[in-house]
Formats: C-alpha cells, structure tokens, sequence
C-alpha cells in the first residue's frame, strides 16, 4: 500500500513556456516532485491545446517546447511520470463516462464558458457564436485527467481552482451512483502556491502571454536580455534612492535570487543603483541560474525522437495505471463482457440510495448541521448550526413529517423555514429557472421520505 500523496498537473501546449510559467509552475512542481512522499503525474495537456488552437504546427512546436522545458528544469522522469494526455486513450474513455453524470446546469458556469458567452452578448451576437462544445466540455477533460489518476493534489493558477471543483463534483456524483458504497475515485484539492503564484510581467501586471509583457525563458541569452532591458521602472536617476519593494524588477529578482542576494541588491537600490545596472544584475542573476538549463533545452530540442521515447515510456507507465481503472469504471456502469454475467441482483443498499437522504455532520466548534442529498448525490440543502444533535435531528424528523413545507426565496437562493425560523438554505443558482427547478426537486425529495 502507498501512502504517497499523488500530485498531478497538466500544462496546456499552445505556446512557448516563459519565465513566469517556469517560476510559477514547473520550477515548484519539479520541487515538489523531490519530495520522497511525493508521486508526480505531470504530463501535457495537448488535448485541452485543441480547444483554444487550429494551428497544428503551433501545437506541435508547443508540445515539444514544454516537454523540452519541464526535462532542461531538471525533471527527473524516473521518478515522476511524464506523460501526454493524448497518449493515454484511457483518458478521453473516461471523459465520456464523467459527460454523461456531469450535470449540464454545472458546465455553464464554468468561468471560461461563461466568459465567452457574456463577450458575445455585449458584442451583440449569438451567446454561443463560436463556442465550440470542445471549450463547453473543457472542465469535464480536466476531471478526467484528474480523476483517472485519483490525485489529491492538484497544483494550478487560480483561475483553475473551479475546474478542480467541478472534477470533485462530477468525481462525487459518480461515485454515488455508481460505487455502491465504494468510493472509486479521491476528492481532489487544488494547490496554489502562494509565494510564487504571480511573477509581474516587464509593464507590472502579472506575466502573461496575452499581455504581451513576457521575459523569454530558454530562447536565447540575448532574447532574455532585450526582455530585461524593457521593463517599466520610475523615473528616479542613478544615485537617487529607489523603492524596492515597489518595483516589479525588484520582485523578479527576488524570485529567483537567496536570501543574501536579495538583501545585498535592496541595500544597493536604497542606496542609489542606477536602473540600467540593476537591469544589468538581473540578468546576471537569471544567466546564471538558467544558463545551463537553457543548453539543456537547445540538446533536447535538436534531438526530439529522445524525448518522444522518455514520453513514451511515460506514456506506458501511466498506462498501467489507467487501464485496470478504466476496465473496473466500464464494469460499474455495465459496460461488461457477456460472458460469465450473472444477473446483479437490486441490493437493499441500492434500492435505499435511490431516494433523498439526510446526512448529519458536525462542525469544528461543535456544532451540528445537516445536508439534505439527492437521489442523484445533488446537495439540495445545507442546515443552518444547531446547538446539539438533537435538536438537528428534530428539524430533519419535522422536515420528514410531510407536513406543507415553508420555502423562502430570496435574490437566487432560498431557505427552508420552521417555526418561524430559517433552519436550511440552498446554494446560489445562476438563474431563476434553476431556482425553481431546485424547489422543485426539493419537494419531490421530501415527498417519498414519508412512507
Ligand atoms: N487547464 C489547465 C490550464 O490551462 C491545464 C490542465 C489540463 C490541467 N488538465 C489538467 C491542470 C489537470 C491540472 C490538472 O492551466
């Protein structure tokens, strides 16, 4: 048995990786990867790259520019396993079997979706006008990648903390309808790492390619040194006193220099160092560090049929993992050979999970609460705190009861009222439909409860 936690990342080929995305991203997850406890997954979301690009060469020279990356940063592929998504059919298997549980009212509010949706209202077109199903189903990949691994964590940018949400959802769902008590697939947890989540771009707003304010990373010497001598500074003159802590420059120093490095260049900025010099010790200081990387990277890059055999050795390895997986996942929805079938029988345990149900828990500072679940595993309330069990259990027998039940809407959400008294809410809905057809359900929920 391991104990190991298992970390899993993926990183999208649709361009050539920079400073941010290496300090940011592969830089703590080679880390990371270190770790004796750690069992790294990381691979290339090259199927995800298909939603956002139709430029085969790009994606091409991508794929192999990241791989070439995350080898020249110093992954050590024998320990960790290093894969393309798109060479593990399990995977795609997989997202169908998520597709068909992941609940559509889900999809459509996932930020990247909704986002597009709102350009195309405010440009006065079609909602959907060139939303392809491919970005529609985007989160649903992502689980698939997540969940086939069963990874607890999963190291990402803050604007991919829902996708980790919505794989724990469609993960939970499944697993409820389909385990019979056994939980095929770990909850996930999204990681960000906080001291490095953001290196500023050459303008101060965080490093991004589609601010076109990026410091290239293994180009070449003289690409990064053009990028360094761009960056925006004040206009303070050698031998004027400069504010360290409120230059970008500074910050990027900072992320890659030791402590005695960053303190020496702080007393020499307050000291009057001249924009240009400071300019000039940055690049020194990321020469230095990334210089033999970079030929790391130009090595791997003139010989791409070396990484194309560690990817797939990668590729095999995970392979081993997935496959057994799949086949137990395709066997639990009854995707299952002919032969040697016996009839499952309808066990009580099934029978009982097919109608609503209560699920006390009890808090950190002692209190009590309820969920009320779905058949399908939907949450449809969350109690308010009670003081003791009891009195939880009181406000779930009453609701039970069958007597006419009290619902409040307020704004897109509601709350189910006893006595005078709120004693459950509902989450937010994102339209007054979904609202209604949440009361709905929780009618219906409450209604078989009785018998
Ligand atoms: N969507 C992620 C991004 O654009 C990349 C990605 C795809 C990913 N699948 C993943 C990240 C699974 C973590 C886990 O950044």
């Amino acid at each position: 048995m391991t104990t190991r936690t298992r970390i899993l990342t993926g990183i999208t080929t649709t361009g050539t990786p920079h400073l941010g995305n290496y300090a940011g991203a592969i830089r703590p997850a080679i880390l990371a990867s270190q770790d004796a406890n750690a069992d790294s997954f990381y691979f290339l979301a090259d199927y995800h790259a298909l939603i956002k690009c139709d430029d085969p060469q790009r994606i091409q020279r991508s794929r192999m520019e990241i791989a070439a990356t995350w080898l020249a940063g110093g992954l050590d592929v024998n320990r960790v396993t290093f894969y393309r998504q798109s060479d593990i059919p399990e995977i795609p298997e997989l997202t169908w079997l998520l597709t068909c549980v992941a609940a559509k009212g889900l999809l459509n509010r996932a930020h990247a979706y909704k986002a597009s949706v709102d350009k195309n209202v405010e440009a006065g077109e079609d909602p959907d006008a060139g939303i392809s199903m491919g970005l529609y189903s985007y989160p649903v990949l992502m689980a698939a990648d997540i969940l086939m691994f069963n990874a607890h964590k999963v190291p990402v940018g803050r604007d991919q903390i829902q996708h980790v949400e919505m794989a724990r959802d469609i993960g939970q769902r499944f697993n409820h309808l389909f385990g019979n008590g056994k939980e095929f697939f770990t909850m996930p947890e999204a990681l960000i790492e906080e001291s490095v989540a953001t290196l500023p771009g050459l303008d101060g707003r965080k490093m991004s390619k589609s601010y076109d304010n990026t410091i290239p990373l293994f180009t070449s010497a003289k690409d990064m040194k053009d990028a360094i001598s761009r960056i925006v500074t004040d206009s303070r003159a050698p031998g004027e006193a400069k504010d360290p802590d409120n230059s970008h420059l500074f910050t990027l120093y900072q992320a890659f220099a030791t402590k005695a490095q960053e303190e020496e260049f702080r007393g020499e900025l307050l000291q009057g160092l001249g924009w240009g010099e400071a300019k000039n010790r940055l690049f020194q200081l990321l020469d230095g560090q990334l210089g033999e990387a970079r030929e790391r990277y130009h090595q791997l890059m003139s010989r791409p049929s070396d990484m194309e055999d560690l990817l797939l050795v990668g590729a095999k390895k995970a392979r081993a993992v997935a496959a057994p997986f799949l086949a137990e996942l395709r066997e639990a929805v009854g995707l299952r050979s002919f032969v040697n079938q016996a009839a499952a029988p309808v066990s009580a345990k099934k029978k009982a999970a097919k109608t609503a149900r209560f699920v006390s828990f009890r808090e950190d500072d002692g209190s009590f609460r309820f969920r009320l679940l779905a058949a399908d595993g939907e949450q449809l309330l969350l109690s308010r705190n009670f003081a003791d069990g009891k009195a939880a259990g009181a406000v779930t027998k009453q609701l039970q009861s069958g007597q006419a039940l009290d619902v409040r809407t307020e704004g897109l959400r509601f709350s189910v009222w006893l006595d005078g008294a709120a004693v459950a809410d509902s989450a937010e809905f994102a339209d007054p439909a979904s609202l209604d057809a949440a009361v709905e359900a929780l009618r219906i929920a409450l209604a078989p409860l009785e018998d």
